[in-house]
């Protein structure tokens, strides 16, 4: 016999459908409502912060906004920046920027984030510490529970001389915390990831909270060889998350 099943609900028509995209797009757009003219402006990094570099070079080129000065997280981002015509400048000549814009991995309930799963967790932690206003703009997978929570990696970038040495001490200063690491390598081949700094990444993931996170930067920071990891604590000024059922804004 022929068993009856009810037929499954129809998809929704594709235009509704809301890609991860469409969401880190909707983020960036309302994260570049923020801007005026004349500001300086922290540029991220990523699949997220790409959208609201586009937006920015659209509205001047629209002529909505003038005289913004970009200062660029990463070799990729001034490259974007450079073809679409956004004056750019550096930390150098501009050590205030008005207002940040990047992306991030992960955000927790206080804000604090992990960056870097990209590469460029060192400038984007100096550009955005230099910001006296950080918006960071994420789609909805990105909020966990706990720095770590998502099981990804929290990357560290490491000089290359004895890195292993490097990614050994890492890893058993968070034994209490499952944590294991490994060498970033690129995409293509066996070779290892190289930042915008000359330097690698260590990749470490957790079976378990790490606790204090203060406690946690120190310790990282201590360590000789460590340049910088990708806890940002207390950076970021609002978060804007965009789902399927809109968008949020979190503030501290
Ligand atoms: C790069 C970063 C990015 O902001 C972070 O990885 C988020 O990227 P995406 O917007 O592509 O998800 O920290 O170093």
């Amino acid at each position: 016999p022929t068993l009856m099943v009810p037929a499954a609900a129809p998809p929704p028509p594709a235009s509704l459908v809301l890609t991860q995209d469409d969401l880190k797009k909707i983020a960036a757009y309302k994260a570049v409502e923020h801007v005026k003219s004349g500001m300086v402006l922290g540029l991220g990094t990523g699949s997220t912060a790409k959208h609201a570099v586009n937006r920015i070079a659209q509205l001047l080129n629209q002529g909505k906004l003038k005289d913004i000065v970009g200062i660029p997280t990463s070799s990729t981002t001034h490259e974007q920046a450079v073809n679409l015509g956004i004056p750019l400048s550096d930390l150098d000549s501009h050590p205030v920027i008005d207002l940040a814009i990047d992306g991030a991995d992960e955000v927790d309930p206080e804000l604090n984030l992990v960056k870097g799963r990209g590469g460029s967790l060192l400038r984007e932690k100096m550009v955005e510490s230099a910001s006296k206003k950080f918006v960071v703009i994420v789609d909805e997978s990105k909020l966990v529970n706990y720095v770590g929570g998502s099981k990804l990696a929290m990357p560290v970038e490491v000089i290359p001389f004895c890195w292993s040495h490097s990614l050994n001490r890492l890893v058993a200063l968070f034994a209490d915390s499952g944590c294991v690491g490994e060498l970033r390598k690129c995409v293509t081949g066996e070779k290892a990831y190289v930042t915008d700094n000359g330097n690698y990444i260590i990749d470490l993931y957790f079976e378990r909270d790490i606790g204090d996170l203060n406690e946690a930067s120190d310790a990282i920071l201590r360590l000789p060889g460590i340049v910088e990891h990708g806890m940002f604590i207390g950076l970021a000024t609002s978060v804007i998350v965009a789902g399927v059922d809109g968008v949020t804004v979190k503030t501290k």
